[in-house]
């Protein structure tokens, strides 16, 4: 259970509001509680830049960060020209991360499959941005929420006109959430 129970819709909005990036989203919302062990998830981590940033700034608060990506091929626009050699150096880049940051823990493995590792309420966040289509934005937050404590936050990139899929996957699932800068959305469980 978070210390701080509950946020108002006001209170998120207004913790958030001169966030830049999406990692200074989730960080605000983490400083702003009295929480010290937050156990949180990635899905979708790419090069690793919102990993290091949120560590960076939030890893004496954080106890576990766990960093979710297959980093293979895939027929996705941005990254239909990506090879193996390179997601293997974006793998081995997390990877890294974990000399400086021992709370993070990397696994390599699609999002579904990883959230069959975990028990039921572990995380305190989830951050949901990997394949950004209806069916699989529907099927991570299906596949996370489970795994997300009672007033927990579920949370996610990409909320506008430009990823219809993710907004029709978000509110079909979790219907009014919160938006945020960097186009977050984000629910309280
Ligand atoms: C938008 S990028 C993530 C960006 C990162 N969260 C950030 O803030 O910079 C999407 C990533 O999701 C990964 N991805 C896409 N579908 C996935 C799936 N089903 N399981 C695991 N990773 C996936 C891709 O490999 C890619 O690295």
């Amino acid at each position: 259970m978070l210390k701080k129970t509950m946020w108002t819709k006001e209170e998120i909005q207004n913790i958030t509001k001169n966030a830049r990036k999406r990692g200074n989203v989730l960080m605000e919302l983490m400083k702003s509680s009295n929480k010290k062990d937050w156990v949180i998830a990635e899905i979708g981590v790419w090069n690793s830049k919102s990993t290091k940033q949120i560590l960076r700034g939030c890893g004496d608060i954080i106890s576990q960060y766990w960093a979710v990506d297959f980093w293979h091929p895939s027929d996705h626009p941005s990254y239909r020209d990506i090879i193996t050699e390179e997601w293997d150096k974006l793998h081995f880049y997390a990877c890294r991360l974990m000399y400086w940051f021992p709370q993070l823990h990397v696994v390599r493995m699609s999002s579904l499959e990883a959230a069959k590792i975990f028990p039921k309420k572990y995380f305190d966040l989830v951050f949901i941005d990997a394949d950004h289509t209806y069916e699989s934005v529907t099927q991570d937050i299906e596949a996370w929420a489970p795994l997300i404590k009672e007033g927990g936050l579920i949370t996610g990139h990409d909320y506008n006109r430009s990823h219809p899929g993710v907004v029709k996957a978000v509110t079909g699932c979790l219907g009014e959430i919160i938006k945020a800068p960097d186009l977050v959305w984000i629910k309280q469980l």
